[in-house]
């Protein structure tokens, strides 16, 4: 079953939620890992990687939107209204969040006129403003704090429902 059905995601929205899962916590370690490192060829390379890596995130997430657009969410089978408003927020902030993280580590290579390798062309400025550049990266820093915390709200909901609540919550995205 391919499209998502009231009571369960279908297959297709199931590969996103995973695919976006794998690649997150493969990208958001990495990026740490490159900040700690000293300046060289080696972090240059790394930081390419980190560029594309946050890139197919980009594309994943947004044909990831286009499918939940045209193919509706099962129904939330919870009968606490704050619970159903904070899991749609949650959702909600989760895709804003991996959003603002691209977009500002895109424009904080931008503004120091640094090529941005957008998979299909790539972006360079011929202008430095490192007043902008900082400021994006103080975002993809404070951005990547967000989603980490989001994440782990996220993982704690589903535990609570699968271990405590024992409903099927955790089956609709398996
Ligand atoms: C969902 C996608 C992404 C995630 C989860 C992510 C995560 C991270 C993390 C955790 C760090 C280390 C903390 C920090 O210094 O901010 C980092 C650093 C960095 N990210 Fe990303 N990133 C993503 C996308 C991108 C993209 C698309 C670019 C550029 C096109 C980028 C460029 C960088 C750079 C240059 C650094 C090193 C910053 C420094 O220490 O100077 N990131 N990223
Ligand atoms: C071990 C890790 C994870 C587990 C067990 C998990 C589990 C689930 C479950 C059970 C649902 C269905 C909730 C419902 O429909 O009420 C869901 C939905 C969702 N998950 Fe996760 N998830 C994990 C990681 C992630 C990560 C890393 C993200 C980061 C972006 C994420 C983003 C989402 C979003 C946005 C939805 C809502 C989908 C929609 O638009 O309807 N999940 N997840």
């Amino acid at each position: 079953m391919l499209r998502n059905n009231i009571t369960e995601y279908g297959l297709i929205a199931k590969i996103f939620h995973w695919a976006t899962f794998l690649f997150l916590i493969i990208q958001i370690p990495f990026g740490f890992y490159i900040s700690d490192l000293e300046f060289s060829v080696e972090r240059m390379n790394f930081e390419n990687y980190h560029n594309i890596g946050g890139i197919i995130i980009f594309y994943v997430v947004l044909a990831r939107l286009i499918w939940k657009f045209l193919n509706p969410a099962p129904k939330n089978n919870s009968t606490v209204v704050w619970q159903v408003l904070l899991a749609k927020l949650n959702h909600f902030l989760l895709y804003l969040f991996v959003i603002v993280i691209v977009i500002s580590g895109v424009l904080k290579k931008f503004f120091i006129e640094e090529p941005v390798n957008m998979l299909f062309f790539n972006l360079q400025s011929s202008k430095t403003i490192f007043k902008l550049s900082d400021i994006f990266n103080e975002l993809h820093e404070v951005g990547v704090v967000i989603l980490i915390g989001l994440i782990l709200l996220h993982v704690f909901a589903v535990i609570y429902h699968h271990v405590f609540l024992k409903d099927k919550i955790l089956k609709k995205i398996l």
